[in-house]
């Protein structure tokens, strides 16, 4: 559940602020994030674990705003990141870095250092090398570095291709044949403490079932490791809870965790969830106008201000996001439009086949935005990357600035004459 919503007057709010005013005041293309429903969220989660030891690690990647990110620290919520540069943006949003687990299959030397230095909680580790390697600079700053072997359980996840990462031929994560050997490997380093097992199978899971036959490995896993003296201390589990697009009738977070709080029976571990679309997707939407309709012989179009520089999820995955008029009062006749944006891109597309009653200036909503959307905009074509907002409320906060052109060139120099 969210809080965008249609009011009695037939238009749609964000909280208490009304999006077509947002709008007006400060243009589009235009993300606008719910705090409201980000909190709802990340609580839903933190409900739903209870009296179990647990942490929440709200992925960065999927909406890395500083706003978003200071919400979900005042809850007290953990990050789970992928980047030197996402460590930061938890630091300087108020986060905890001792609350941070570390993921990614290509971590630098330099973003070792650093998390070392910020005492975060785990390094989920995803190849020898790397285990090798963090041990190392480990031992240069006289740390011991907490780590997690990424266990890839050879499952197939039901979802994306683009966005499928527990399977064999995936470059993530270590194969579960081999984790029994590789965990005695990183016992045996000093500068390692072993403290968890991680997972993460994949990205818009609508099922429980491949969660759940991951953790069943999983957990066979840890107690193998137990009987050879490795005391596992936390699971992680990884992200990948779905959220409603369209039809889909994802699992709650309360019956997802319900069903691995019956795996865990007596094991002493501490539950670690890394979601990301599940908290941060429907907390968001993206405001576009319509410039022109362009009816043709095949299609009708309706070009709109926002692109896939702006959300490039449709083009990239094909995925599928509601697009709703921001007023449901305006007499239109409707049609069957193809959704499209001003890039010069045959790709690049908002949403296909949607019937709509609209006409030029009219405003609508691209629903779901909130994750991977800003995140994964770009300037291509030199369009300067949209503005953020966040209502709480009946307030409205600009929490990222619309880009100037001059940002576009800003870093760029041309050669010295001649
Ligand atoms: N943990 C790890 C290690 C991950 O790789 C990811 C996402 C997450 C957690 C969070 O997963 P979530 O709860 O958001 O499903 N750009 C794609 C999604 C890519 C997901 C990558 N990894 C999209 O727009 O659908």
């Amino acid at each position: 559940m969210d809080y965008f919503n249609y009011q009695d007057n037939g238009h749609l709010y964000g909280e208490a602020c009304e999006l077509a005013r947002l709008a007006e005041q400060h243009g589009t293309p235009l993300y606008v994030y719910s705090r409201a429903t980000l909190e709802r969220h990340w609580h839903a989660f933190d409900q739903a674990a209870g009296e179990v030891e647990h942490l929440i690690c709200y992925a960065v990647k999927a909406n890395s705003n500083l706003a978003v990110l200071n919400v979900l620290a005042r809850l007290g919520s953990g990050f789970d990141i992928v980047s030197k540069g996402e460590l930061c943006r938890v630091i300087a949003a108020g986060g905890d870095p001792r609350k941070v687990v570390f993921s990614g299959v290509g971590k630098r030397v330099d973003e070792i250092q650093f998390a070392l230095e910020q005492e975060i909680f785990c390094f989920n580790v995803e190849s020898v090398a790397e285990l090798e390697r963090i041990n190392q600079v480990a031992g240069e700053l006289g740390r011991q570095a907490p780590i997690s072997i990424r266990v890839n359980p050879n499952i197939d996840a039901g979802t994306h291709p683009y966005i499928s990462t527990g399977l064999k031929e995936n470059k993530f994560g270590i194969p579960i044949e081999q984790a029994l050997d590789i965990y005695r490997q990183a016992a045996a380093l000093p500068n390692l403490n072993v403290s968890g097992v991680d997972c993460h199978i994949g990205s818009q899971l609508t099922e429980l079932s491949p969660f759940l036959e991951a953790v069943d490995k999983l957990l066979l896993l840890i107690d193998s490791l137990a009987a050879e003296g490795i005391h596992i201390r936390h699971l992680d589990v990884g992200g990948g809870l779905g959220v409603k697009y369209d039809q889909e009738a994802p699992p709650e977070p309360s019956r997802y965790a319900e069903q691995l709080k019956a795996r865990l029976s007596n094991r002493d571990l501490t539950l670690v969830f890394e979601p990301g679309r599940a908290i941060a997707a429907n907390a968001g939407v993206l405001l576009t106008r319509v410039e022109h309709l362009k009816p043709s012989e095949a299609k009708n179009f309706a070009i709109v201000d926002a692109a896939m520089n702006d959300l490039i999820r449709p083009a990239l995955y094909s995925a599928w996001q509601a697009i709703i008029p921001t007023d449901l009062n305006l007499q239109r006749e409707a049609a069957v439009y193809d959704v499209v944006g001003p890039v010069c891109e045959t790709g690049d597309f908002i949403g296909k086949d949607r019937e709509l009653a609209i006409a030029e200036g009219d405003l609508l909503a691209v629903r779901s935005a909130g994750a991977y959307g800003f995140v994964m905009a770009s300037n291509y074509n030199s369009r300067p990357r949209a503005a953020e907002i966040m209502v709480d409320g009946d307030q409205a906060y600009v929490v990222r600035e619309r880009e100037q052109l001059a940002d576009l060139w800003q870093g760029e120099t041309l050669l010295p004459d001649a």
